[in-house]
């Protein structure tokens, strides 16, 4: 049996540079991930088998059609050949959220499946599934503080921020990642900056945060909370939303912050983690 943590990602900034023909955007991003995550458990079974479990598991349609069911079905087409399996997907946040999800829940199943294989993590074959599988597969597969280019699948990866404290903060409306780049406005906003990631998370921005607004307004509502709070040295929406996160110098303002949130907002889903 093998257990793979599927650490959900951020996007500390995402500049959105163009429109491109195939129906894509064109990105600079600069993804780093938490060290919590859904779980995907992986076992050779007589048949197979997949089960969703975990708190956020109604969100998801136990159908064919899941990530992780794909993933498994293209590693064993274009990688290596793998006998029947039986699949866990232990669902621990939430789902079209902006922070990964399915991203990383398919990321974990390749990872997963190269170790019960021998495949390497870099082979170029599971790089190629990954970006078959969705724009933020290749990153979550790397898994590592990196600057994103084109879909998000140039990686690059980059020093710093590990340990930092987070809050993440999501208001449980899902946001269809489709519909928010839909309303961005096609004005490119200008590249991502240089320098580590402490200097490009300071010094970037997240674009879909104002088309996201216009898909759930909420998310504003987040956003002002989060800063509102005082402490934080850094807040904004991560991908294309509705999940924010706050960015702490330490974990004694990250629980206050929690606190205080949670008495105000308690049907917001909030998180402390931080930054690996
Ligand atoms: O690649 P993925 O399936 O995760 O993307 C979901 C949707 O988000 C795409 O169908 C597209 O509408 C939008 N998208 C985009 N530009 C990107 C990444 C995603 O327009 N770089």
């Amino acid at each position: 049996m093998i257990v793979e943590l599927a650490p959900a990602k951020l996007n500390l900034a995402l500049h959105v540079r163009a429109r491109r023909a195939d129906g894509y955007h064109e990105l600079e991003t600069l993804f780093a991930f938490v060290a919590d995550g859904d779980q995907v458990t992986l076992a050779p079974a007589e048949r197979e088998s997949f089960v969703v479990t975990g708190p956020f598991a109604s969100s998801l349609a136990q159908s064919d059609d899941n990530l992780v069911t794909r993933a498994a079905r293209l590693f064993a087409e274009t990688v290596a050949p793998v006998g029947p399996l039986a699949i866990t997907l232990d669902k621990r946040l939430p789902v079209a959220s902006g922070i990964g999800g399915g991203s990383a829940d398919a990321a974990a199943t390749l990872r997963a499946l190269a170790r019960m294989s021998g495949v390497a993590h870099d082979d170029p074959r599971l790089v190629a599934a990954a970006e078959r599988l969705g724009s933020d597969v290749p990153a979550c597969l790397l898994g590592l503080t990196a600057r994103g280019g084109g879909r998000g699948e140039r990686l690059d990866p980059v020093a710093g921020l590990a340990g930092t404290p987070v809050l993440l903060v999501n208001p449980l409306v899902a946001v269809s990642t489709a519909a928010v780049f839909a309303r961005w406005d096609g004005i490119d906003r200008g590249p991502l900056p240089a320098g580590n990631a402490a200097q490009v998370a300071a010094a970037g921005r997240n674009d879909l945060t104002v088309p996201a607004k216009l898909v759930a307004p909420v998310i504003g509502e987040v956003i002002d909370v989060l800063d509102g709070l005082g402490g934080a040295r850094l807040v904004r929406m991560s991908g294309s939303g509705a999940t924010c996160f706050a960015l702490f110098d330490t974990t004694a303002d990250r629980a206050a912050g929690r606190a205080r949130l949670s008495a105000a907002y308690p049907g917001w889903w909030c998180l402390e983690t931080a930054l690996t």
